[in-house]
């Protein structure tokens, strides 16, 4: 069976919280998991045919460090910063056996693999994408050239491994295009064999923000439940988010009443989520009662994650061994296609 390959990165500007989890590690998990009966005849003329449990998918899941620091960041911090992300990886189940894990600074071919690339962008298609744009708007005093060079890194990291499937949301699509073209200008140009890559819809959900406008974001104050927050800092939360007098004519489809309903649907189930409604036209929705039985859900999806991030945290060497592990597993590939490149663009000679 032809494995399709899987590349996807998450940005370490901060802890994993409950909207990356569901939106994306949730994904991860659900493609890393994703075993496959595979059907194959032994030879020698015997016929027995034999069953063997395997996975569809060559996933690649990177912490992307350079992606990173195109936007003020602290340097003394960062190094732990990475690592709580793979801390969090790991603690919500990504397992280095079915996957290869890794940072993506460690896997150097990247950056030399974005540079060649990049012979074959124009400015004119980096200026006009609309995730440069919006950075441009939140740190006009910032604007840099890795900000630009973002989507270029990018397809480099996904060709790297000729990646057919990339697990990301929609905000990434405009990047994934400048992959495909980077992909068929590279072959057009020197006859190499990329794949297209494309857009691995995962059964990921939009997470509320707590603010009751928007998803949850890393960058939103008070928007976000993170995967480590004990009982009670997720109780606190959950009583900041805005309600009502609990009962009206018509469930609001917007604010923090429809934040926590959705909540509810994601943690509770959608049964749990209508009853709520029901009562919110009748009697009323109290809403202590709400959200303390939806505290109660949030958490009990939490604790075993934390239970297994407490004993990662008590095995440096062992989350040392996984990152470096990855790292040379890597390696092997990227560096194979960065010598084809090479070889096509001219940079070495055939032995
Ligand atoms: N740009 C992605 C984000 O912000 C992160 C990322 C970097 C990525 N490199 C990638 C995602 C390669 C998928 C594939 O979410």
């Amino acid at each position: 069976m032809n494995k399709k390959r899987v590349l996807s990165g998450i940005r370490a500007n901060g802890r994993l919280h409950l909207g990356n989890y569901l939106g994306a590690v949730k994904g991860m998990l659900e493609l890393q998991n994703n075993l496959e009966y595979e059907t194959f005849s032994i030879p020698r003329g015997n016929d027995l045919l034999r069953q063997l449990k395997t996975n569809q998918y060559d996933l690649f899941y990177m912490v992307a460090d350079l992606h990173s620091i195109n936007v003020p960041y602290n340097p003394k911090g960062f190094q732990q910063a990475v690592r709580e992300v793979v801390l969090d990886y790991l603690a919500a189940g990504l397992d280095p056996q079915k996957c290869t894990l890794f940072i993506q600074s460690h896997v150097p071919e990247h950056v030399e693999l974005s540079y060649l690339f990049s012979t074959t962008v124009t400015v004119a298609r980096m200026l006009h994408l609309p995730t440069y744009k919006e950075k441009v708007k939140q740190h006009p005093e910032n604007v840099n050239m890795a900000l630009l060079y973002y989507p270029v890194l990018m397809a480099a990291d996904i060709l790297a491994y000729k990646s057919n499937l990339v697990p990301v949301g929609d905000d990434q699509l405009p990047h994934l295009e400048v992959a495909r073209e980077i992909a068929r200008k590279m072959n057009d140009t020197y006859g190499l064999d990329f794949p297209e890559p494309e857009q691995f819809k995962t059964k990921g959900s939009r997470v509320p923000s707590l603010t009751g406008e928007g998803k949850m974001s890393k960058s939103v104050e008070g928007s976000y439940i993170n995967l480590t927050d004990d009982i009670k800092t997720i109780k606190k939360k959950l009583a900041a988010v805005p309600t009502d007098s609990g009962q009206g004519e018509k469930v609001p489809e917007t604010g923090g009443v429809a934040a926590l309903l959705q909540l509810v649907e994601l943690f509770q189930g959608f049964a749990k989520k209508e009853e709520y409604e029901r009562q919110y036209v009748a009697s009323g929705v109290q809403y202590r009662v709400l959200k303390e039985e939806l505290t109660e859900a949030i958490y009990k999806e939490l604790e075993p994650i934390q239970e297994r991030r407490s004993e990662l945290e008590k095995d440096k060497g062992k989350v040392d061994r996984i990152i470096e592990e990855g790292a040379k597993k890597a390696r092997e590939v990227a560096s194979q296609t960065l010598q084809e490149v090479k070889l096509a663009m001219g940079l070495i000679m055939i032995h």
